[in-house]
C-alpha cells in the first residue's frame, strides 16, 4: 500500500506520479481483512459492501446464466483483495507502469496476480453493441469540470467521495476511523459479456429493413448509434449532433415528450437516468453515478449476424459513494424492474436480465408496439464491490501489522 501511495494521482496536483498513465487502487472487503483492518473499522463499512458482490446476487439479477457460479474465477470468490487500475492512451505507455507494478510485488511474499483483464477504448467511441458511450456524466459541484447537460445542475461531492455533504443535505456513513474513509469511495468493477450477434438478429427479425432495424436499436437505447439522441433528431441518425459534445446531451425528457413518442420511458438512457421525468429532480440525483466503462475483447466485424464464439463486452465501472442507493438500486429497480414506470415486467432492454419471454414496448401512434421474446443482451461473466482509498487512507493501511 505504501508504495502503491507514490504512484497514484492526488486530487490536489493533477499530473500523474505514474507519468501518462493513470493508476488507481481499491480493495475488496476480503482484502481488507487480509490487510490486518481491526475489526471495529471493517465493521464500519455498509452492510452490502462486507457481504461482496456475489452474495448480492439476487438484488442484481445475478441469477440463472449469470449467477456467481458461473462467473469467470477467481471472480465473485475470497480470493480477490487489490484490484489495480492503469490507463494510459496508448499500450506504449501502459506498459512501462505494469512493469514497474509487477516488480512492486513480485518481490512481496503473498502477494500474487490471481486476474488481469485487458480493456481499451475503441477508436470511434462505440461500445460492442455499436453506440456511442461515454457521454452522459453528472457535474461534480466544486470539481470545477463542466457537466456534459447544461439542463441539469452539478451533484453535490459527497454523492461521490466520502466525507462531503451529499444531496440529503448529510453525509453517508463513512468508514471508520476518518483518516481510512475520508476522500474515499465505492467501485464496482463488472465483467459484462455483449452477445452482439444475438442483439442484430434481434433487430432484423423485428423490422422490415435497415432503416427500421436502426430505428428500433435507437428506441431500444435512447440514442442513434452516433450517439445523437432520439430526444433531439427523432426521425433519423444525425452523426454530426453525435460527435459534438456541446449538443449530444443538451435534453430532458419530460415537457416535450412527456408519453415517450420519441424517447420510449423503456429505453436504456431513459431508465438509466429519467432525468426531469420523475417528478421530483431531486429523487433522480439520488440515483446518479460516475461510469468509467471501457470495452473488452475484439470488435464484432461489421454485417456478420453468428456468433463467433470470442469473448467480447463491457467492463463496467461505477463510482459512487453509496452502493445501495446508486448502484444496487438503479441495478435492481431500473435495470431489472419496470415498477417505476409503470410496466413492473419490462426490464432494460439492452442491460436486462431478460431470458427470451419478456417484452420491450415502444409507445406510437396510434397503438403502441410490443416487442416479444426479449433475449438477453448482456451476460455478467463476474465482478467486484471495492473501496477506494484516498491517498492518506492508503498510508494509514501501509501502517498496519497484519
Ligand atoms: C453491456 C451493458 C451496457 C451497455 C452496452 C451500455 C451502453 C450505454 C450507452 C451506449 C449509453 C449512452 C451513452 C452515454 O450516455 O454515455 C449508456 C448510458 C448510460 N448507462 Fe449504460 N450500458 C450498459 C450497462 C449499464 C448498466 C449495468 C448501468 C447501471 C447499472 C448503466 C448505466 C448507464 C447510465 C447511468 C447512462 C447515462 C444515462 C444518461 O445520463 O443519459 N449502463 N449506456
Amino acid at each position: 500500500m505504501r508504495r502503491l501511495s507514490t504512484v497514484v494521482a492526488s486530487c490536489g496536483h493533477l499530473t500523474s506520479p505514474a507519468g501518462d498513465a493513470w493508476v488507481s487502487v481499491s480493495l475488496t472487503f476480503q482484502g481488507l481483512k487480509a490487510l490486518g483492518v481491526p475489526p471495529d473499522s471493517l465493521n464500519s463499512f455498509p452492510p452490502e459492501f462486507q457481504q461482496g458482490m456475489a452474495a448480492r446476487a439476487n438484488e442484481l439479477g445475478d441469477t440463472e446464466e449469470n449467477a456467481p457460479q458461473n462467473w469467470e474465477k477467481p471472480l465473485g470468490t475470497p480470493d480477490v483483495h487489490v484490484v489495480l487500475t492503469a490507463l494510459s492512451p496508448t499500450d506504449q505507455q501502459l506498459e512501462p507502469v505494469l512493469e514497474r507494478a509487477r516488480k512492486a510485488y513480485q518481490e512481496m511474499q503473498g502477494i500474487k496476480a490471481i486476474w488481469r483483464q485487458n480493456c481499451h477504448a475503441s477508436a470511434n467511441g462505440k461500445e460492442p453493441f455499436g453506440f456511442r458511450d461515454g457521454i452522459s456524466h453528472p457535474a461534480v459541484e466544486g470539481s470545477g469540470i463542466p457537466g456534459t447537460n447544461p439542463k441539469e445542475q452539478p451533484i453535490k461531492a459527497g454523492e461521490f467521495v466520502l466525507g462531503y455533504k451529499d444531496e440529503t443535505g448529510g453525509y453517508a456513513s463513512i468508514p471508520q476511523p476518518e483518516v481510512l474513509g475520508r476522500n474515499g469511495t465505492y467501485v464496482v468493477f463488472r465483467k459484462l459479456h455483449q452477445q452482439v450477434a444475438a442483439f442484430r438478429q434481434y433487430l432484423k427479425a423485428n423490422s422490415s429493413g435497415p432503416e427500421e432495424e436502426e430505428l428500433l436499436g435507437a428506441k431500444m437505447m435512447g440514442r442513434w448509434r452516433s450517439g445523437a439522441p432520439l430526444a433531439l433528431c427523432p426521425a433519423r441518425d444525425n452523426p454530426e449532433l453525435g460527435a459534438d459534445p456541446k449538443r449530444n446531451n443538451d435534453f430532458l425528457f419530460q415537457d416535450a415528450d412527456p408519453k415517450g413518442f420519441v424517447t420510449p420511458p423503456r429505453a436504456h438512457i431513459r431508465r438509466m437516468n429519467p432525468r426531469d421525468t420523475l417528478g421530483d429532480r431531486t429523487i433522480v440525483n439520488l440515483h446518479r453515478m460516475i461510469r468509467r466503462g471501457t470495452n473488452y475483447g475484439p470488435p464484432f466485424p461489421e454485417g456478420v449476424l453468428e456468433d463467433d464464439g470470442i469473448d467480447r463486452g463491457l467492463m463496467f465501472a461505477f463510482v459512487g459513494a453509496h452502493l445501495r442507493r446508486q448502484f444496487e438500486f438503479v441495478q435492481s429497480e431500473w435495470v431489472n424492474s419496470g415498477l417505476f414506470i409503470g410496466s413492473k415486467d419490462e426490464k432494460d432492454p439492452i442491460a436486462g436480465a431478460n431470458n427470451g419471454a419478456d417484452r420491450f414496448t415502444v409507445p406510437r401512434q396510434p397503438v403502441r408496439r410490443s416487442l416479444l421474446n426479449l433475449p438477453r443482451f448482456v451476460v455478467t461473466r463476474g465482478g467486484e464491490y471495492c473501496f477506494m482509498p484516498g491517498i492518506r487512507a492508503l498510508r494509514w493501511l501501509a501502517e498496519l501489522d497484519s
